[in-house]
């Protein structure tokens, strides 16, 4: 009947005016904004999305970790790219191993995941420099996150090699990446500069083609969504529990009248600072609010879904009021661990979003069986300055003033300063660092003996006794570099002048040193013993390497490193870097060891660099559960 077809044609109008038309068999994902939805496919599309980075989690366990965001009830996930992971030197790339994200998409695929891709090229992320590379900094007062033509050239060079092997990851040809962050909460940094964002716009465009959606992500304020967002770039905001999403949403609203609402970064939890006390946000916060902006139909993403780890140098760090640096693990408080174990809150948000989408069926893959191997003893290898033939094998630079890190071309980790007192002190003389220039810790000898401290923003003098022509060493150690706000142009090592009594320390020799790369040759396990226990009476202070090892047991179980008593250093096991540890302060007490690193067979070499003060018992242990919630105070 002619009332029915019309009634039939009035409802199809609606239909596919609520969210799109049907398009038969092609793949497409876009923006309704006559809707406020997504469209995947023609169909109405939200997603419920979390959060996690590759480049904190060994390739190993990827599988693991996806396979337990998928049994939770997620469509998606959102990564960051972390630039100076894959192009640590300038023009050399690295995408193999642990950086290999091609496989890392495609196990997300195989696994069911849509991809929320977040390539920068700057991420914060709590990571280095926000993810840009150090080796940027070599241009002085290079304006970063800039319209700065090094900065863009840099930046432009980056993206020809990393956007085209995205390009068919993209959903719309036949890959599960949905969507593309541009930026990242551009809006808070001082900047401002549109002309960067267009140039970024025009990279993207370029590289991916008109059809992918561009999205930016910015902090709830209004100043922060003013310089954040851009014609042409989707404008979705970030907030945690303590927001009011009503208020949250309303400002997104005035930036993007129309479209889904978007939260790209619900805060399930929080980082931690050495010193600070451990972040919690309680899994019963994080359930209601989600269920509030579900039942709103915004789409989530949860950050952290799993958090993972800091290895190596890569943590990043806060300057505010001062210099903080970002601990080693990166847990988060999130619904799985920094081991990757399911927790209550994991279960309390699978059991919101079971509510709004039906959840695959079958039980959640167990937490991976962790191991308490027990104590291990360590015996002293030598101080760092009885060991420069091994750790710096290309010797000192000689220079009049101190030198950066950038301007040594070594970026990460330690350095050695060397140069000679200049006269007699008999009486404790004042070290003094008048410009604040140590980045980010020195750690002072004067033949041999350690005499203290210097630390960026705390402790700007020290004393120190000798006569002259003593060999003065300073070690100093990058506790890695500001990931957020306007002093992301972090040089580290001595970035200005050292005043000794009167005189300004000069004619230096500064060593690079390499200990990763000796670490990874062998040493110094493959080196003769007899050198070790002939040392072994040297007080227990100042920067010095410690061996040790852990005989095999046939297990090779995630298990948890703690450095009771000992104070603050770095730690590798076979020859792998897992970190910095710094009990003395905390909050966290124990480095996490992926199980696939320890060998069942052949004896697990332990190498440690403590730089202040051994325990009397030179021993660590390995425990079956974490510690991240102890802070001991400052020494
Ligand atoms: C992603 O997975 C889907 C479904 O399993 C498959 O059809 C598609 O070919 C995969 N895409 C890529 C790029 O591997
Ligand atoms: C959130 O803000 C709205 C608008 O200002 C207000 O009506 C509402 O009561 C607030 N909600 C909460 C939970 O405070
Ligand atoms: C370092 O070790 C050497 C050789 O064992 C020793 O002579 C020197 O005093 C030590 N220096 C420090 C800083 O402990
Ligand atoms: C530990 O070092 C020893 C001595 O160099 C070596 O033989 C052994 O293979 C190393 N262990 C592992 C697990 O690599
Ligand atoms: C630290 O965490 C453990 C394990 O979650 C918990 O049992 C303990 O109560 C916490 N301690 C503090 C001081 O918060």
């Amino acid at each position: 009947m002619a009332s029915d077809a019309f009634f039939l044609f009035a409802v199809s109008m609606v239909l596919s005016a609520l969210c799109g038309t049907l398009v038969s068999g092609a793949r497409s994902f876009s923006i309704d904004y006559k809707n406020n939805c997504f469209l995947k496919d023609g169909k109405p599309f939200h997603y419920i999305s979390g959060s996690i980075h590759y480049s904190r989690i060994p390739q190993y366990y990827w599988k693991d970790r996806l396979m337990k965001m998928y049994m939770t009830g997620l469509n998606a996930i959102q990564v960051y790219v972390p630039w100076n992971f894959h192009e640590t030197v300038q023009g050399v790339h690295d995408f193999t191993g642990d950086r290999d994200l091609e496989h890392f998409l495609n196990l997300a695929n195989q696994t069911g995941l849509l991809v929320i891709l977040r390539p920068g090229p700057y991420i914060c992320a709590e990571w280095e420099m926000g993810g840009l590379p150090a080796w940027l900094l070599q241009k002085p007062n290079i304006i970063l996150r800039s319209a700065d033509t090094d900065y863009l050239d840099a930046v432009s060079n980056w993206f020809a090699i990393l956007l085209p092997k995205l390009k068919p990851w993209l959903y719309i040809n036949g890959g599960n990446i949905i969507t593309v962050q541009v930026e990242n909460e551009y809006g808070s940094y001082f900047a401002c500069d549109y002309n960067y964002m267009r140039h970024l716009r025009t990279l993207f465009r370029l590289f991916l083609g008109e059809d992918v959606v561009l999205f930016t992500t910015d902090g709830n304020t209004d100043k922060e969504m003013t310089c954040g967002t851009l014609d042409g770039l989707y404008a979705t905001v970030d907030f945690g529990t303590d927001t009011n999403i009503t208020v949250a949403f309303n400002r997104q609203r005035r930036f993007e009248p129309q479209g889904p609402l978007v939260n790209s970064e619900f805060y399930t939890g929080w980082l931690d600072h050495w010193g600070d006390q451990h972040a919690i946000v309680s899994a019963q916060k994080v359930s209601r609010v989600l269920e509030e902006m579900l039942t709103m139909g915004a789409s989530v993403n949860m950050y952290m879904f799993e958090g993972g780890t800091n290895f190596g140098y890569w943590n990043g760090a806060d300057h505010d009021t001062r210099f903080r640096s970002v601990v080693t693990s990166y847990d988060y408080d999130a619904p799985l661990t920094e081991a990757g174990d399911p927790t209550e809150k994991l279960y309390a948000v699978r059991d919101v979003i079971k509510q709004f989408r039906d959840i695959p069926s079958g039980p959640m893959p167990p937490a991976t069986p962790k191991f308490a191997y027990g104590f291990v003893k360590l015996q002293r290898v030598g101080n760092i300055s009885s060991l420069l033939d091994t750790i710096s094998p290309f010797g000192p630079v000689q220079s009049k003033y101190p030198l950066t890190f950038e301007e040594m071309k070594q970026y990460y980790g330690y350095m050695l300063y060397r140069t000679t007192l200049p006269q007699d002190l008999s009486e404790p003389t004042p070290l003094i660092s008048p410009l604040n220039g140590v980045h980010d810790r020195a750690y002072v000898s004067v033949n041999g003996d350690f005499q203290g401290m210097l630390q960026r923003d705390t402790s700007l003098v020290m004393s120190v006794t000798g006569r002259r022509g003593d060999t003065l060493d300073i070690l100093v150690e990058n506790m890695g570099r500001v990931n957020f706000g306007s002093k992301i142009n972090d040089y580290k090592g001595l970035v200005s002048n050292l005043i000794l009594g009167k005189d300004i320390l000069t004619d230096w020799k500064i060593y690079p040193l390499d200990i990763d790369g000796a670490i990874s040759r062998g040493w110094p396990h493959s080196a003769s013993q007899k050198a070790v226990t002939s040392s072994q009476r040297e007080p227990s202070v100042g920067p010095t390497i410690y061996m040790g090892v852990l005989e095999p047991n046939g297990l090779a179980w995630d298990t948890f490193l703690k450095l009771n008593e000992w104070t603050k250093g770095q730690v590798w096991i076979n020859g792998v870097n897992l970190g910095r540890y710094w009990p003395a302060w905390g909050p966290q007490q124990t480095l996490y060891v992926p199980g696939p690193l320890l060998s069942t067979s052949l004896p697990n070499n332990i190498t440690v660099l403590e730089l202040e003060r051994a325990p009397e018992h030179l021993r660590v242990l390995f425990m079956d559960r974490p510690q991240l919630n102890v802070t001991a105070g400052k020494s």
